[in-house]
């Protein structure tokens, strides 16, 4: 029996209207549109501001555009996983309120915690049920409420984050298609550098975490950032290695969006010039689980059945990895 791998064949993606500008951050803190330019490249970010909705709705409306576009009906859905940070509440899962507001019924899900890797760890583990032959067509959501937990009196990070619900359909292919590897990793020393203090067991929510702001990202930026480059830089450049991929052979590199230099430096390190590297850090900032498939989303006309695509993430945990594929499908 031939192969079976797990192909993306959709995409689907939602976000909200109101726009954050450096401008309007810039009456928050004290920061100014040129120094988030020159240090970070973000332009302006989605927020969610509607009363009453969170990470589930974004989710939804992300599922809704997907099963639209792919013409697949919310019953032959036969799993759905949500890679968020940010879920609706510590329990259900925000996989478990999707899968209701969209009508997926004949289906199981649950909700993975991987930062900003999030979406390549869910990829991942997608991928094994499609290749196991056990299902046909499962969802990929990735989607956070940064806003939600971003402390907008803190210039250091209220900058970075940005809102955003994104999709992927996930379905067998006996081509040389789909996902092709991956290599994941962690290090759990990294939490230190970057997590949410208080909100959990070891301190849940109180009247002195409240006034201590512990209910927001805490990040050591410099120390991020440097993890950050050498770490995805190294993994995609090991996975190229791995499968004797030149950089010629290389037809987009995308990278997970928290900081334009970041991703100028895992580029140059893959030898691939900026014009194969997808970029939208400018118009959405970090939206976390999301930036990898909402560049996905963002640049699928420009995508051809058979392109070699590497996606490579960093994030909290410390969390890291890099994803081979083929992409599956022409745009019209
Ligand atoms: O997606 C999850 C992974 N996260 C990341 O990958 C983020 C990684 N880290 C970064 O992208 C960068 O470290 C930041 C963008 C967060 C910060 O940039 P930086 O170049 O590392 O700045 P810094 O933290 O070293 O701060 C340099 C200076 C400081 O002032 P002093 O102490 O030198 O006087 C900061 O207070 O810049 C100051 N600063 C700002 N100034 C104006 C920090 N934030 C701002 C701001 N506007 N928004």
């Amino acid at each position: 029996m031939a192969n079976i791998r797990a192909a993306i064949t959709g995409v689907g993606a939602y976000l909200p209207e109101y726009i954050l500008t450096n401008e309007e951050i810039s009456t928050m803190v004290d920061t100014t549109d040129e120094w988030i330019m020159q240090r970070i490249g973000i332009k302006e970010r989605r927020i969610m501001k509607e009363e009453g909705k969170a990470t589930s709705d974004m989710g939804t409306a992300a599922v809704k555009n997907l099963l639209d576009k792919t013409n697949t009906s919310a019953d032959e859905i036969d799993m759905l996983i949500c890679a968020t940070i940010t879920p609706d509440m510590p329990f259900p899962a925000t996989a478990n309120i999707i899968a209701d507001k969209v009508g997926i019924h004949n289906a199981w899900s649950f909700d993975l915690n991987a930062a900003c890797s999030g979406f390549i760890f869910a990829l991942a583990t997608a991928t094994q049920f499609i290749e196991s032959g056990r299902y046909k067509k499962v969802v990929v959501v990735a989607a956070d409420m940064m806003s939600s937990i971003t402390n907008y009196s803190d210039r250091t990070t209220c900058p970075l984050f940005g809102d955003a619900g994104t999709a992927v359909l996930l379905e067998p292919t006996t081509e040389e298609l789909g996902v092709i590897d991956y290599i994941n990793r962690v290090d759990g020393l990294g939490r230190h550098h970057l997590h949410m203090k208080a909100g959990g067991s070891l301190r849940p929510a109180s009247i002195e975490t409240i006034e201590r702001q512990e209910h927001f990202v805490y990040q050591e930026g410099q120390a991020v950032f440097k993890a950050a480059v050498s770490s995805m830089a190294d993994v995609a450049a090991e996975i190229m290695k791995k499968h004797n991929l030149e950089s010629d052979d290389v037809a987009w590199l995308v990278p997970h969006q928290a900081n334009l230099r970041i991703i100028d430096a895992t580029a140059r390190r893959m030898g691939v010039s900026k014009d194969k590297v997808m970029v939208n850090i400018e118009k959405f900032g970090n939206t976390t689980a999301a930036t990898i498939p909402l560049c996905l989303y963002d640049f699928e006309k420009q995508l051809h059945k058979g392109d070699n695509i590497i996606l490579a993430a960093f994030g909290a945990g410390f969390t890291w990895g890099s994803v081979y594929l083929k992409w599956a499908y022409d745009t019209e």
